[in-house]
């Protein structure tokens, strides 16, 4: 019995929750039991983007036009699905990808999702607007974790912000860069979903950075910089000049600018142009083994997963998110078993090959 296929063996026979129905069986079915337990106004919230939502459709529709083309007779008797991150290593190359007001959801908000990463052996990126807090969530794990910034305030209050941030004990810095505005997001508006109180209040602060913000930021701190919201190769070429350590190519899950492109359509470019001089991790649409296959065939070191975080928690809390990490473990490995590679440093753009799309897409949105 391959060493990965037993760990899922048992992973899968032991998680029957005694307080819940048997877990799901597939993430297609998290997402449904999800989406009967919230409420209208949340399940909006979650699963909304902006405007006509074309640049969330087109995040799936990228990952959807890649084919995979497997070798054969190369003993995948064991594989590893193992990466290293910002030094630290990730039991799948997946990071939870920061998400803020999620009380609603989930009662514990961030400690439910740090508990789930250090539970499974992961990264989380804790939003500046998930409760309870930068600091409460923080001292709640000794699990690597990552302060994603959104900027609410001049200098002064960025300097505070990044010294506090260290002090609670972070291993890496995220500053949020696709949130000049906030992007009209219709679903959510028609549902009646209303943001916590103040949320809104101060974020001019954000439409003023520039990248003297991120300089200054580079300054104050010797925590590695994550820059989120990368969606062209000349930013992420100023990213690198400005001292970035991870460049994260996302377009908030198609939530901001619509129509942008795609990001796993932009991500090949980045690669090719900074990949040698950062680690890059990319998010948008991300939801099976395969998907994750393709980001990394493509150069990305990891990937980040949002909406499915939410509706993990929605569906059956900190248990549930956990399971939903060990089944895309255990598509992983499987694709990876069937496309002939034993770890994920053997994946390359060989693997990979962008086709015409497949008409009408039934994958989970
Ligand atoms: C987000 N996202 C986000 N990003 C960020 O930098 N700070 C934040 O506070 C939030 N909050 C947030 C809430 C919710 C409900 C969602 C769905 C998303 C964007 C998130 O980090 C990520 O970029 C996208 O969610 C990735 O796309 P998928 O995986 O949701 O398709």
């Amino acid at each position: 019995m391959p060493a990965w296929l037993d760990k899922i063996k048992v992973t899968m026979t032991a998680v029957e929750d005694p307080a819940e129905r048997p877990l799901p069986r597939t993430i297609e079915e998290i997402i449904e039991r999800a989406q009967q337990r919230l409420s209208e106004p949340d399940a909006a919230y979650i699963a909304g983007a902006a405007e006509t939502e074309t640049t969330m459709r087109r995040n799936r529709d990228a990952l959807d036009r890649l084919v995979l083309h497997p070798r054969v007779l190369r003993d995948v008797a064991e594989i590893d699905t193992s990466t290293e991150l910002l030094g630290h290593r990730l039991r799948i190359p997946v990071v939870l990808a920061p998400l803020g007001s999620l009380r609603s959801i989930a009662p514990g908000g961030g400690l439910d999702v740090v508990d789930a990463a250090r539970t499974f052996s992961t990264v989380a990126f804790v939003s500046t607007v998930l409760e309870p807090g930068f600091e409460a969530i923080a001292a709640a794990t000794g699990a690597p974790k990552v302060a994603q910034l959104y900027v609410r305030g001049d200098a002064a209050w960025i300097d505070a912000m990044v010294d506090r941030i260290a002090a609670a004990g972070y291993q890496a810095l995220c500053l949020t860069v696709d949130s000049a505005y906030y992007g009209r997001r219709e679903r959510q508006l028609r549902a009646g979903w209303t943001p916590p109180s103040g949320e809104d209040l101060e974020r001019i602060w954000q439409a003023r950075l520039t990248w003297a913000s991120v300089e200054r930021i580079r300054a104050r701190t010797s925590l590695p910089l994550v820059l989120k919201g990368v969606q062209t190769v000349e930013d992420a070429r100023l990213a690198v000049e400005h001292g970035v350590e991870v460049v994260y190519v996302s377009n908030h899950g198609g939530r901001q600018l619509d129509h942008a492109a795609a990001t796993m359509d932009v991500l090949p470019g980045i690669a090719e142009a900074a990949g040698d001089r950062c680690q890059l991790v990319v998010d948008g649409g991300f939801r099976r083994g395969t998907d994750v296959i393709k980001a990394l065939c493509c150069g990305a070191q990891a990937v980040g997963i949002g909406r499915l975080v939410a509706w993990a928690l929605a569906a059956g809390g900190v248990t549930c998110l956990v399971h939903a990490l060990e089944l895309v473990e255990l598509e992983l490995a499987t694709a990876m078993g069937l496309l002939g590679v034993r770890s994920v440093a053997e994946l390359d753009r060989n693997y990979v090959e962008r086709v015409h799309a497949l008409g009408p897409i039934d994958a989970p949105t």
